[in-house]
């Protein structure tokens, strides 16, 4: 057990988007652990062909180049008839969120089997290049024939809960963090966070 005169330990998230390092601040707030972003101008290449790898790719290198813990996390959509993409392409579909989604749309219109989910890996590693804590959440889903709700980013509107038939875009925000895959991410790293902080 860690004791009140336990220095905090750092983490960096390995990522420059304001959005994911508050999400992580929030998340571990009752931790003993400063979290902290990247170094300005430092990018990691996700040359990785899964969400998991791409993850550890960017922990590993941002734990090198800081000498602290990193925390990173790579997510996405996938898409059973178009064998998994946009997969770790999610990002780079097309240039925006509109066209990424109509992309999308166009390319789903031959097929009937509209199922697909979302995947979020995370992953701690530390400065001597040791990964201490690696899971996925998913959540399952179906592409809906048409963008519905107004909340949300990226590929919401389009994507259909199974649990729900909303979409993301239709959901709060406490009930997407609830049921998304980067809320069952979150659920799965925390036992291991207590662990790893011996709280
Ligand atoms: P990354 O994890 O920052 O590399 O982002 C991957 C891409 O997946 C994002 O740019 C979005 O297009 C998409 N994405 C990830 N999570 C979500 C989500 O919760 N809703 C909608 N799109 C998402």
């Amino acid at each position: 057990m860690r004791n009140n005169d336990s220095p905090e330990i750092s983490l960096v998230v390995a990522s420059h988007n304001s959005g994911k390092i508050k999400e992580f601040r929030q998340l571990l707030s009752s931790y003993p652990v400063n979290v902290i972003c990247q170094p300005e101008g430092f990018n990691v290449e996700e040359t990785g062909k899964t969400f998991a790898e791409n993850a550890r790719l960017k922990a590993l290198s941002v734990a090198r180049l800081t000498g602290e813990w990193s925390l990173a996390d790579d997510s996405g959509l996938s898409v059973k008839a178009l064998a998994g993409a946009p997969g770790v392409y999610s990002a780079r579909y097309a240039k925006t969120d509109e066209e990424r989604i109509q992309r999308l749309l166009r390319e789903m219109e031959p097929f009937e089997d509209r199922t697909a989910f979302f995947s979020c890996a995370l992953c701690i590693a530390s400065p001597n290049q040791e990964i201490l804590l690696e899971v996925e959440g998913k959540c399952e889903g179906l592409i809906a024939r048409a963008p519905r709700g107004k909340e949300g980013f990226g590929y919401d509107p389009i994507f259909e809960v199974i649990k729900t038939g909303l979409t993301y875009a239709e959901l709060g925000r406490e009930e997407k963090q609830f049921m998304s895959h980067r809320g069952r991410a979150f659920s799965l790293l925390e036992p291991g966070i207590k662990r790893l902080l011996e709280v």
